[in-house]
């Protein structure tokens, strides 16, 4: 890679690099401050002594930190910071203490080891974010995490310069917010929640890293684990345990009743005293109106208040949300949904539903977020993700929209993602409501990880191999858009994240495949496989193949979903990497030899790869004589003995008319896998 390129992601808005380097000393580090000292600082300064310690990482570092920073940090906040790293050592300085954070996170991913120990490259940075909200949103509520997880995410978010995290703490799953008002919610719904002392605990440590805290309580749907201990709040009335399906539900909060607005009103001031944060997210999202429309006294409540339908009835409610949220001095956040053009322009709006929900909320006038190219839930690769800029215009994101479909690696969802797009276009509001007169301000993006099937043994294995390209897209110029480039610094990232933090895919990976009862031999065996193989990407997991076949075509469907809350994680669909690796090595190979069909060394790396396929299956067999959970890649393994000798005959030019066909049909998912290496065999297939 060509040396006029820092490792460090996200990319710094202005950089010059030098030639040398800065060689680490052979004594312990040095960290001086030399402008304002904080107790944050304080901490910060010691966890890189620390850290630079470990890796053999004696530099001498100066710190110039301007004026002290509030107790907590806010949108908007000064996050620029200079980095200098010369010949007699690192320098950084900032104006605030936000800034001397984003300059530490840096540094780290400057520090290169290897066997002649560590050194950073001599250059001069002058950087500053792009976007001032930069976040991540956890779902503990489907499957719960642990304070010690968050706590990581947070090292992980905070090297990456993500500032905000967006806990999603109750839903129809679970209700994992306890406080002091109603800590029956919690109680009654699940033992696993969070105590005010332990989300005080995770805002502390955010906040040490320069990360705002953002809660969620999702109302006025998605409120089934509310049963247990408050069926009162809605008009069924009846108790009953939370969830364990996922998709929308029917529970509705009573949007006609005194007692529950006194509630709500009870249970935000409750949050707003653990949460410090500005904002509060009130959710809103896929509300089913069916228990609205079918009660008599919400029709009555409505007919009173001149509502003349449920968006209506929505939207009033939202309209009361509001201003409990302002009473408490804080701003409210909700989901597309919410976007009424009567609802204060002071609430902030998060759109998941594509370009149209973002240009309708800033076209009356809100804030927006913008999440609907960023969840990373989806399994989609990070270029997709990469390729989303919150800016970009709705003649764009359609574009982007469109190259997905046509996109190979997304083929077996693409009736899917067109559903998804005509769901998008139908939010599309006219052109003159979309110009506005107050128009609202994009703030920035929010990768979102919904956690059906996530939990905390793959938890480090859906974020860390992709978040990093959101973070980079939300933080670095609009200009950065060099997909390989951003691929380099993704790995240099990767690489990284165990020395800085908690954080090791492989290691997290390897624990996966040791609980599965895999020895070292069965790993090494099953590799070329595992390697050429993904899990199917975008909702068809979650759905299972009737169901997606159903909201595809718009019919409803009673097909159970293939997971549960209690569905175990526990298969390689739930380990893989969400991006094959050998699929990227044939990318670049396949390439090289359309170039160059008699190119010697990419013949032989080609032929290397497809022996080891065909060597495969045989040891496939034999392991999964052991391991009954290996069962599942029978079919996938046979065909990757089939696809080597295709490959072959593609690298000899001499591929048949049935070699085409075969391929396509090798491309079909089995269960929920994919042969991810077919894509870039079909190209050389189809050129030869
Ligand atoms: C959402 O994905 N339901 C906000």
């Amino acid at each position: 890679m060509s040396s006029n390129r820092l490792t460090v992601q996200p990319e710094p808005s202005h950089f010059t690099l030098r030639r040398g380097h800065l060689r680490a000393g052979a004594g312990v580090p040095a960290v001086a401050q030399v402008g304002v000292r904080t107790p944050r600082l304080d901490r910060a300064t010691a966890l890189l002594r620390d850290q630079l310690e470990r890796v053999g990482g004696g530099f001498e570092v100066t710190i110039d930190c301007r004026a002290v920073s509030p107790p907590y940090p806010a949108l908007d906040d000064d996050e620029s910071y200079r980095l200098e790293v010369g010949s007699d050592g690192i320098s950084i300085d900032a104006n605030t203490e936000w800034g001397v954070l984003r300059g530490l996170a840096t540094l780290r991913l400057l520090v290169r080891v290897d066997r002649s120990g560590a050194r950073a490259p001599c250059v001069s940075i002058d950087d500053a974010p792009r976007f001032s909200w930069r976040g991540l949103m956890l779902d503990p509520a489907r499957r719960f995490q642990s304070v010690a997880a968050i706590e990581r995410t947070l090292d992980g978010m905070a090297l990456v310069k993500l500032n905000v995290l967006h806990l999603h703490l109750s839903d129809d799953q679970g209700f994992r917010f306890e406080g002091s008002t109603f800590p029956e919610l919690a109680r009654a719904a699940s033992s696993e929640f969070y105590s005010s002392a332990d989300l005080e605990r995770i805002v502390a440590y955010a906040a040490d890293r320069g990360i705002r805290v953002v809660p969620e309580i999702d109302m006025p749907g998605h409120c089934t684990s509310w049963l247990a201990a408050h069926p009162e709040w809605t008009s069924d009335g009846e108790q009953r345990a939370p969830s364990t399906r996922f998709g929308v539900h029917r529970a509705c909060l009573d949007p006609s009743r005194d007692l529950v607005y006194e509630a709500i009103s009870r249970l935000l001031a409750d949050v707003a005293r653990v949460f410090p944060d500005r904002f509060i997210h009130v959710g809103g999202d896929e509300v089913d109106p069916t228990w609205w429309t079918q009660n008599d006294e919400i029709r009555r409540y409505m007919a009173a208040h001149s509502l003349d339908d449920v968006e209506a009835l929505h939207a009033h409610f939202n309209a009361r949300m509001q201003r409990m949220v302002k009473d408490l001095g804080r701003r409210m956040i909700g989901w597309d949904e919410i976007a009424h053009a009567d609802l204060p322009k002071d609430t902030v709006v998060q759109s998941w539903r594509g370009a149209a929900a973002r240009d309708r909320a800033i076209g009356r006038g809100f804030d927006c977020i913008f999440s609907s190219g960023y969840y990373v839930d989806l399994f989609y690769p990070a270029d997709i993700h990469y390729g989303f800029d919150p800016q970009a215009s709705d003649d764009e994101l359609t574009g982007v929209e469109a190259r997905m479909r046509s996109d190979p690696r997304l083929a077996h969802v693409r009736d899917g993602l067109g559903w998804a797009t005509e769901f998008n276009a139908a939010a599309r509001v006219p052109d003159t409501e979309r110009a506005g007169a107050g128009s609202g301000r994009v703030l920035g993006g929010e990768a979102c990880l919904w956690s059906e099937l996530v939990d905390e043994r793959c938890l480090d294995l859906r974020l860390w191999e992709r978040l990093p390209a959101i973070a980079e897209r939300l933080w670095s110029k609009v200009t950065c858009i060099d997909v390989s480039a951003m691929r380099w610094r993704l790995a240099a990232t990767v690489a990284a994240l165990p020395h800085f933090t908690d954080i090791d895919v492989d290691a997290q990976r390897t624990a996966a495949l040791v609980g599965m009862g895999l020895t070292p031999v069965d790993r090494r065996h099953l590799a070329p496989l595992l390697d050429a193989v993904e899990c199917v990407k975008w909702y068809a997991r979650l759905l299972g193949e009737r169901a997606l076949r159903a909201r595809v075509t718009g019919a409803t469907t009673t097909a159970e979903r293939p997971y549960r809350t209690d569905t175990a994680l526990d298969r390689f669909a739930d380990f893989l990497p969400v991006e094959s690796p050998t699929a990227a090595k044939l990318d670049v190979l396949v390439d090289r030899l359309l170039r160059d069909p008699q190119h010697g060394a990419t013949r032989r790396a080609i032929a290397g790869i497809t022996r080891r396929w065909r060597q495969q299956h045989q040891r496939f067999n034999a392991v999964a004589t052991r391991v009954g959970s290996v069962a599942e890649l029978s079919a996938l393994s046979a065909m990757l003995g089939e696809l080597a000798d295709i490959t072959d005959r593609a690298v000899e030019r001499c591929s048949t008319e049935d070699d085409a066909k075969r391929l396509s049909e090798l491309a079909i998912p089995s269960g929920e896998y994919v042969l991810a290496v077919v894509h870039p065999l079909h190209r050389l297939v189809t050129a030869t």
